[in-house]
């Protein structure tokens, strides 16, 4: 965070310098007001008309991060140098404009301006504030985070797992059962859990990966499956069916009892309590499925979080700009 102590000896110097210049701006305006006898110079006046000059040309340069990043091929200094000098120029346009402006909101286009100049460094510190924050979070609260756009393919996955798993460990339903003693094996027989087809090995079937966090290696969890089926099992296919299964597919937008971690305990400890002890290693790897669907909805939150403030503090940057320009020319016409 920036204002930790480990973090702002980057920025000490960044620091001073946003303090140097907002002294001398400060400085300058109120003594040539002192000079002048006026209480508080606007745009029009030496001061302002320099501030304003000033804080134009900081806002055109915190505009370039946009082509910098999309230009690959433009590389000027780092990516964090490039950072550094955004946030710390873009806040020194707070105390730069507000003395342009004499602290007046004036006209309806000045008004606009200075709206959307508002919204622009909230958004920054917001957007900043997200990326200090969220990363860490996600390294300690989803442990198994994957790529953001194969969450889907991934959970699609862990379904297919799940359901092989319990397909093993219940049979196959009575209705397909009485099918397939009259006619061709049934769709789901053909979906049975194969040895190609899932991921057995000697009798167990790896579910899930759990990505590296920090320096605690990767694990798999690997289930042992009954090789036959288990005897009173059928309460597990229905819950599976009812509740686990459109919670995997869907997660939250499914509103379930799994999405809360306690509530979803509780949940499997019931059903623990009723299922012969030869399923319990299933059902905790059916639960450890159900964990990565609720550690998949909070990256997608999480992620949601970090990148979509960008969606108002580019646009609005663009409009502050064009906007500027406009009223630059108004100004300058009218002087
Ligand atoms: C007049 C003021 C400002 C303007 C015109 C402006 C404009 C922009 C633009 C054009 C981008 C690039 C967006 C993109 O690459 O998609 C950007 C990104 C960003 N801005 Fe600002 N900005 C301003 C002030 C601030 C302030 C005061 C802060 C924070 C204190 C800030 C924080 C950020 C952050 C964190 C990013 C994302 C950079 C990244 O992740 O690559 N901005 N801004």
């Amino acid at each position: 965070m920036l204002i930790l102590r480990k973090h702002f000896a980057v920025h000490r110097k960044w620091f001073a310098m946003f303090l140097a210049i907002t002294a001398a701006a400060v400085f300058g305006y109120f003594y040539w007001a002192h000079a002048h006898a006026t209480r508080l110079p606007g745009g029009s006046s030496p001061p302002g008309l320099i501030l304003g000059i000033l804080g134009g040309a900081i806002i055109i340069f915190e505009c370039l991060l946009w082509p910098r990043r999309m230009l690959r091929s433009w590389r000027w200094g780092s990516a964090r140098l490039w950072m550094k000098a955004h946030i710390w120029f873009g806040l020194l346009t707070v105390p730069l404009i507000l003395l342009h402006s004499g602290f007046m909101w004036g006209g309806w286009l000045s008004t606009i301006l200075a709206l959307l100049f508002a919204m622009v460094i909230a958004s920054g510190i917001f957007g900043l504030v997200m990326q200090q924050f969220l990363p860490r979070r996600m390294l300690i609260d989803t442990p198994l985070e994957t790529i953001y756009s194969q969450i889907e393919q991934t959970m699609q996955m862990a379904l297919a797992d799940a359901r092989n798993l319990v397909l093993a460990t219940c049979g196959l339903p009575k209705e397909s059962l009485e099918a397939s003693a009259h006619s061709q094996p049934s769709k789901e027989s053909r979906s049975l859990p194969s040895k190609s087809s899932d991921r057995r090995e000697g009798g167990r079937v790896v579910v899930g990966a759990i990505r590296q966090a920090e320096l605690i290696p990767g694990q798999l969890l690997r289930v042992p499956v009954p090789q036959v089926p288990v005897p009173n099992c059928e309460v597990l296919r229905q819950k599976f069916n009812a509740t686990i299964q459109p919670f995997l597919e869907r997660g939250r937008r499914f509103r379930s009892p799994l999405s809360n971690r306690t509530r979803s305990a509780e949940f499997f400890r019931q059903l623990r309590a009723v299922l012969d002890p030869e399923a319990h290693s299933i059902l905790e790897a059916i639960e450890e499925c159900c964990e990565q669907r609720r550690q998949f909805d909070l990256q997608t939150r999480l992620h949601w979080w970090l990148h979509s403030w960008l969606w108002i503090h580019l646009p609005l940057s663009m409009a502050l700009l064009v906007l500027m320009f406009v009223h630059a020319y108004v100004a300058l016409k009218y002087w």
